[in-house]
């Protein structure tokens, strides 16, 4: 694990979007695993400008969610689905073929699970993972306690994503479980980026770094992966001890 400190915002969204259209030159065919919420929101933003102004071939680009908010329909504002809807599918015009997201609504979500695995084993594995970490040390809906080696599931939410997850809805919404790839793929991906920023990610971003490997921190599974990487902002990297970003 690597862990490589941006100015701000801006510049760490810059860097992962500038990542993005280099690896999708590289290999359009590119399988990108991306997080909702706002960590990645202005990646999206850039890598959308960068690929219309330099008019990338997206065609082949398959994009996978990372996780959805069981009980929700895909259409409803606020959901994983929908960001990505707004944030990629519809300003790149990708066809229904280039991604894969769990719906929250289905009546068989162990069915979900068993697609999304099928998915990502048929396309190879994931290229290129991009999440951010939750008030609790969770990544994707891996909540505290969940085992490292987990392929999709559906889990009951922690009180800290529920209440922190208020932030996307523009009502109270009652979230309840949430289902999502596990540390199995993440492990597999070939590589994972976990982008954080702000003061508030600080403490988090420092148990990730300098904790002990755990799976009752979720985000520690990072110090793991040869190939993750930890990007973040001054702020939110500013309580960790110097000399050991690396
Ligand atoms: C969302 C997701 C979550 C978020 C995390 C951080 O799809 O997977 O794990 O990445 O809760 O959220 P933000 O980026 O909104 O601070």
């Amino acid at each position: 694990m690597k862990v490589q400190i941006y100015k701000d915002y801006a510049s760490l969204s810059l860097f992962v979007a500038e990542e993005i259209i280099r690896l999708l030159k590289e290999k359009p065919a590119t399988v990108i695993c991306f997080a909702s919420g706002d960590s990645p929101k202005l990646t999206c933003e850039l890598l959308i400008k960068k690929a219309k102004e330099e008019n990338l071939d997206t065609s082949k680009f398959f994009f996978i969610g990372l996780d959805e908010w069981v009980g929700l329909a895909p259409g409803t504002a606020g959901s994983c689905y929908n960001d990505f809807k707004k944030r990629i599918f519809e300003p790149l015009d990708l066809s229904p073929m280039q991604y894969h997201l769990f719906n929250g609504l289905s009546d068989s979500l162990e069915n979900e699970c068993a697609a999304m695995d099928k998915i990502i084993h048929e396309k190879g594995g994931i290229d290129l993972m991009i999440v951010g970490i939750g008030m609790n040390g969770h990544i994707g809906f891996n909540e505290p306690g969940t085992a490292f080696n987990n392929l999709s599931h559906v889990i009951n939410l922690d009180e800290i994503t529920k209440s922190v997850g208020q932030k996307y809805f523009n009502k109270p919404v009652k979230l309840s479980k949430g289902i999502t790839i596990g540390f199995g793929h993440l492990l597999n991906a070939k590589k994972v980026f976990l982008m954080a920023s702000g003061l508030r990610k600080a403490e988090v971003v420092k148990k990730t770094v300098e904790g002990s490997v755990t799976e009752n921190f979720p985000a520690s599974i990072m110090r793991t992966h040869v190939n993750g990487f930890i990007l973040i902002d001054e702020d939110a990297g500013s309580l960790l001890e110097k000399g050991k970003t690396s």
